[in-house]
């Protein structure tokens, strides 16, 4: 049956993993409303305790007590599970501490690129090693130096990551990337009180420089909310709102292309949420159209890519994906992933190097989907479950937990 109602989501898990790492690098305490406690976060909240950051929580909210980036050695190895952010991150703060620390990961983080991170980390000074460019890392503390930086990839990990870099380093660093990638970084830190200078596609930081621990409210994930609307968009007579998303334009793409292919969508009560836009986001089912996927729209949606495959699928037209070859290295090979989800639901789907072509039509149900351990997968599978007649079993289900706690009581709300 069609989904109504409104909703709030989960926070912004990218926003959520920058409030703890930066507050816990931070001199002073902050306050951190609406954390979401999904596994990821959870990751980098336990790698911040492992290095002596004191993060408690208080009620509803969470307390960190910042070091003023200057940690304590841990005991053992720092587990970052599933989450990718961690470990790229904790590679940034590590950088310039004062001892040596080992990272790692279950075994899909052990499959995802490091030496994106390490190699630029190196050129400031930092002693970084990977195993075959893979986790486990182990990050050697050192004096650092400010670097040039021209990534390769538009990655918000990797800028990130060297930022943390920078604040430890004596002089300027700068890092230019080819499209823009996500800035929540660039926003935190400088509500933190970091000098940030920001160019087209650049940021330079000049450290050394300790940030100010400040108080963060963290808005809805728009990359969860993609799931409800993607839901809203394909079942008959759907109407959802989600609460207070996080609008910041390099993650609202998902968003415009809905519209674009034909959804009726509505922005409401927008507002600032600590630099951060935010706004009520509401989706009304209407029939859809192919949309083609520029290049240069991909990071600004990276995440939102699966589902917004499973919308295509069911598409009157095809759609194209290009440019979006990182999704190789995600959670899961995410391409590979989709087109197997599309295909077992009877969708013809191309796989191209760096992205796919979707030939929407029907689904089919009553089969079982491999979610391959990742959460986006499994929640894609969700959702496209919810298009068919029949239903669909979904294997490795139980990883929803890595960013969407709830995710199917709120689906099964939202169904009613
Ligand atoms: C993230 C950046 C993106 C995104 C990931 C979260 C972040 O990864 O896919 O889910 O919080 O900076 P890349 O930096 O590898 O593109």
């Amino acid at each position: 049956g069609p989904l109504s109602g409104r909703v709030r989501v989960p926070g912004d898990k990218s926003i959520a993993h920058r409030a703890v790492l930066f507050n816990a690098a931070a001199s002073g305490r902050a306050r951190i409303e609406g954390l979401p406690e999904g596994a990821d976060v959870l990751s980098s909240i336990a790698a911040v305790r492992a290095l002596g950051a004191v993060v408690e929580r208080e009620g509803g909210a969470w307390i960190v007590q910042g070091r003023g980036l200057e940690f304590e050695a841990p005991a053992g190895v720092i587990d970052c599970g599933n989450s990718g952010t961690t470990m790229r991150l904790m590679m940034g703060v590590l950088a310039g501490q004062a001892f040596a620390a080992d990272l790692d990961g279950d075994a899909s983080l052990r499959r995802r690129p490091m030496e994106r991170v390490a190699a630029p980390l190196r050129r400031m000074g930092a002693q970084v090693y990977t195993t075959d460019g893979h986790a486990p890392v182990r990050v050697g503390g050192t004096r650092l130096h400010g670097a040039d930086h021209d990534l390769e990839v538009a990655s918000a990990q990797v800028k990130t990551a060297l930022l943390l870099a920078g604040l430890q380093a004596d002089g300027m660093t700068t890092v230019r990337e080819p499209l823009p990638s996500r800035d929540h970084s660039e926003r935190m830190l400088a509500a933190m009180g970091v000098r940030l200078e920001r160019g087209d596609r650049t940021v330079s930081i000049e450290g050394p420089a300790v940030p100010r621990a400040t108080d963060i409210d963290v808005p809805g994930d728009p990359s969860s909310s993609a799931f409800l609307l993607a839901a809203a968009a394909l079942v008959a007579g759907s109407r959802v709102t989600v609460e207070r998303v996080c609008l910041n334009p390099t993650r609202s793409a998902f968003i415009d292309v809905l519209a674009r292919m034909g959804m009726e969508i509505t922005i409401s009560s927008s507002d600032d949420c600590g630099g951060e836009p935010v706004g009520d986001v509401c989706g009304a089912f209407a029939p859809l159209r192919a949309v083609d996927i520029e290049p240069e729209l991909v990071p600004s949606l990276i995440d939102e890519i699966p589902i917004l495959a499973v919308v295509a699928g069911r598409a009157d037209g095809t759609t194209t994906i290009r440019g979006a070859r990182e999704l190789r290295v995600k959670e899961s090979d995410r391409i590979a992933a989709t087109a197997g989800l599309l295909g077992a639901l009877g969708v013809r789907v191309d796989e191209l190097a760096d992205g796919m072509i979707v030939h929407g039509g029907a689904f089919r149900g009553g089969v079982t989907v491999d979610s391959r351990g990742d959460h986006r997968i499994a929640m894609a599978a969700a959702v496209a479950a919810l298009a068919c007649d029949e239903p669909v079993t979904i294997h490795g289900s139980a990883s929803v937990a890595v960013s969407y706690p709830g995710f199917f009581e709120q689906i099964e709300e939202l169904v009613g």
